[in-house]
């Protein structure tokens, strides 16, 4: 069997990858190792950056995100006693984020490429790559085997991509932080209409939601927390604790229908890519959640891949392609900053003395109060132009 690009992982990264190069006339194959009701299934993120949901549309992939998607043009930051509006309408114009869970996307994306009659296969077993370092480079899964052009890892943090490049040729950047994020799902009205990061003693919460009827919430946890402990009664009051900490808000409580604990850490791979491999999404690098940018990095890297592979089937130039990491590195680096800024800011950290926590409060009040300020969160947030359009 034989295809041009093929690509390992149907996430975000991988199944956008495969329908760009389709509207580009370049054929794929999709590998996953999870079944398809697994992948759709999967709660992760739901923050859309402008460009995102910008990428979505022109790819003919947004109509269901448009009708559903929530638009949001500020969030709250929630501390001291008050909240604090950061309002994306005055700061940046025209730019705001999409509430869209990431599994939708997902969805939206699997049929797009069903419909297209794409090759995407789930349940695939034991995915390896075999002579990256030649022009010809081959999958096998499954005692089958795809021979490609070039094979795209798009296979997440634990996926087999990375750790098939040869020993020595990346250098792997990793911070580690001392605790993790519990987060459900909720059959309940949202209790805001936009976002609330409440940083509190007691520790970190967000109100997120995903549509009028669901919420969505994280509570920082500790790094080694037991998902056992946390009861239905000990989650919403831990929630109402770290939430309603104004005057007159009140959370509204429901059936708990997902729940799951994800650790905090920030990773970047470089370079992204090795003779005919390359890395896109969290295959490369990840983000503590609190920028809410895992998703959106994934999409970006997927944009210059595609036209770096673009090039590379047009006229077999391989110079974009050579290019690939040193074009998406930039944008990698300004998320892990603005993901561990965001972290630091809104976290609780044992290792605080006073003075830490009164610095905290002061980047809060700054960032609240100064506009200068509080436009670096909002350019970031809704995320920065891709590097093609600067
Ligand atoms: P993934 O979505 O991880 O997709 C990789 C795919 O590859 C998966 O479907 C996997 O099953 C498949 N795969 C792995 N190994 C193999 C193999 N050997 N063979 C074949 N297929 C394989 N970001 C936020 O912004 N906010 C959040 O709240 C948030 N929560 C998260 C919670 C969790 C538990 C995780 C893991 C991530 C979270 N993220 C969050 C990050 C965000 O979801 C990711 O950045 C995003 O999923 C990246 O997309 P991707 O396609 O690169 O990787
Ligand atoms: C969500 C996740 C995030 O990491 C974030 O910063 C904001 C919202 C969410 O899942 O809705």
């Amino acid at each position: 069997m034989r295809t041009q690009v093929g690509i390992i992982g149907a996430g975000p990264a991988g199944l956008l990858l495969s329908h760009l190069l389709h509207l580009r006339g370049i054929e794929s194959v999709v590998l996953e190792r999870r079944s398809r009701e697994y992948v759709e299934r999967r709660v992760r993120a739901g923050v859309l950056e402008q460009g995102t949901v910008d990428t979505l549309v022109e790819a003919g992939v947004g109509e269901r995100m448009k009708r559903e998607g929530l638009p949001h043009h500020g969030i709250e930051l929630r501390y001291g006693g008050a909240g604090h509006r950061i309002a994306f309408e005055r700061l940046v114009p025209g730019r705001a984020i999409t509430v869209y869970g990431q599994q939708e996307v997902v969805k939206d994306l699997i049929a797009a490429r069903l419909a297209a009659g794409g090759d995407v296969r789930f349940e695939v077993d034991d995915v390896a790559v075999h002579d990256i370092d030649t022009d010809r480079p081959y999958l096998t899964f499954g005692g089958e085997r795809l021979d490609c052009d070039v094979i795209a890892g798009c296979d997440g943090f634990h996926g087999v991509s990375r750790p098939s490049i040869p020993e020595g040729v990346l250098t792997e950047y990793q911070r580690d932080y001392p605790f993790a994020w519990l987060g459900i799902l909720a059959k309940v009205k949202p209790s805001s209409e936009e976002l609330i990061y409440s940083r509190t003693e007691r520790g970190f919460a967000l109100h997120s939601m995903r549509t009028p009827e669901i919420s969505r919430f994280y509570l920082q946890v500790a790094p080694d927390e037991d998902l056992a402990a946390w009861p239905d009664e000990r989650i919403w009051a831990e929630l109402r604790a770290r939430l309603e900490t104004v005057p007159g808000f009140t959370l509204a409580t429901g059936e708990i229908v997902e729940r799951g604990i994800t650790p905090m850490r920030g990773f970047v791979a470089e370079p992204m890519q090795y003779g005919r491999l390359f890395l896109a999404g969290d295959a490369a690098h990840i983000v503590p959640p609190t920028g809410a940018k895992g998703l959106n990095l994934a999409v970006a890297d997927v944009r210059v891949l595609t036209e770096a592979l673009a090039r590379l089937f047009a006229d077999g130039s391989t110079e974009a392609l050579d290019g690939y990491s040193t074009a998406c590195l930039p944008r990698v680096w300004r998320a892990q900053h603005f993901s561990w800024w965001m972290t630091t800011l809104l976290h609780t950290f044992e290792s605080d003395d006073a003075y830490a926590r009164r610095l905290q409060t002061s980047y809060l009040d700054y960032v609240t109060s100064s506009d200068a300020a509080g436009t670096t969160l909002a350019e970031n947030y809704v995320g920065l132009p891709y590097q093609e359009e600067t």
